[in-house]
């Protein structure tokens, strides 16, 4: 692609179909759906502000926390937008307890399932800070033709076939890949197209920041604590002491460190024994994303996209950015088990 000319992310699809020979331009379609609707939850939020749809929903999700609206809105527009069209024939999202299986005629082919998070970082809606969408696509190992099953939801991150993330920030970003490299397109709200502008993105294999929620301090396993400290500590060959930066919306720490290179920890704790993120939604998504950037994504002692899951909501403890940060961390994490 000549990098002088203008690339919208339709043109991309297009171009890049080829890379999937066996695909028949489905991928393409699929990831067509998601920036429709990621467009339509885009104008959404933009409006939160002076719209009624700020606040609690009134209800709370499956796993017990307060659903915003805006939530409900994204989840219901992104299921939407994947159901009215034929190439995926399951979807299972961090709103729902179990997974939806597409049935209808358009679907009898449909060989992908699609897993997401329609609004991480909802807690920060209110408050005007980045928020964002995670999504990860696999082929479905079932029968096509068949109604979709459990098992075509818990495969391991590495079966991924596609990944992604938009961030609604300063400007609203899609990223994703398909196992060829990661790429940016920011959205031009006056035309509302995707243009790419961060092709090819790199996570640098070492940076200074580090991202965790130390508030939750004492609960953090000894590995952790000791790795703080660390990042804290006076050594200029190293960089150190690194900055902390913490957003609270997964997708925004994330975006900022793959670019600027850092670490990103969410780990066990007392008050969180398995951890918080979730496996499908929101852990093996970015990981094949930072993998594709050269960076490095893990539970502390073991490749994330290795991990085979074993129930849709699952936890688990995130190590992710600059591969030798991660590496760093994971050292601590194995000098000091607890
Ligand atoms: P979600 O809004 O989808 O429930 O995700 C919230 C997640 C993630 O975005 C963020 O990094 C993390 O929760 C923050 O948790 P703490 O407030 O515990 O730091
Ligand atoms: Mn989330
Ligand atoms: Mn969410």
């Amino acid at each position: 692609m000549n990098s002088n000319t203008t690339c919208t992310l339709g043109e991309f699809l297009v171009a890049t179909q080829s890379e999937f020979p066996y695909a028949k331009g489905e991928l393409s379609a699929l990831l067509s759906s998601i920036r429709l609707a990621g467009k339509v939850v885009n104008r959404e939020i933009n409006k939160a502000g002076i719209a009624d749809i700020l606040g609690d929903a009134g209800a709370e999700n499956i796993q017990g926390e307060a659903q915003m609206k805006l939530d409900v809105y994204a989840d219901e527009t992104f299921t939407k937008a994947l159901r009215n069209r034929g190439e995926v024939c399951g979807l299972a999202s961090e709103e729902h307890e179990d997974f939806i299986a597409f049935q209808d005629n358009i679907h009898a082919n449909a060989t992908y399932v699609v897993l997401m998070d329609p609004l991480d970082g909802s807690s920060n809606i209110d408050v005007n800070v980045s928020v964002g969408t995670i999504f990860s696509i696999y082929r479905r190992i079932t029968p096509v033709g068949t109604p979709v099953q459990l098992e075509d939801f818990l495969q391991p991150g590495s079966k991924q076939v596609a990944a992604g993330y938009i961030v609604y920030g300063s400007s609203t970003m899609l990223v994703f890949t398909t196992g060829h490299g990661v790429n940016g397109f920011t959205l031009d709200p006056s035309i509302g197209v995707f243009i790419l502008s961060h092709p090819n993105m790199q996570c640098p294999p070492y940076g200074n920041i580090y991202s965790i929620n130390e508030g939750n301090y004492v609960h953090f396993p000894e590995g952790v604590k000791k790795y703080i400290k660390y990042c804290q500590e006076l050594d200029t060959a190293s960089n150190r002491p690194y900055t902390s930066r913490y957003i609270g919306s997964l997708v925004s720490d994330f975006h900022r460190n793959l670019i600027k290179g850092g670490v990103y920890i969410y780990p066990t704790g007392t008050k969180s024994p398995k951890g918080k993120l979730r496996l499908l939604y929101e852990c093996n998504p970015l990981a094949f994303l930072i993998e594709q950037a050269g960076g490095k994504a893990s539970n502390g002692l073991q490749r994330i996209m290795d991990i085979k899951p074993e129930s849709l909501h699952e936890r688990a403890p995130y190590f992710v950015g600059s591969t030798q940060m991660v590496e760093e961390a994971e050292e601590f994490m194995r000098k000091y088990p607890s």
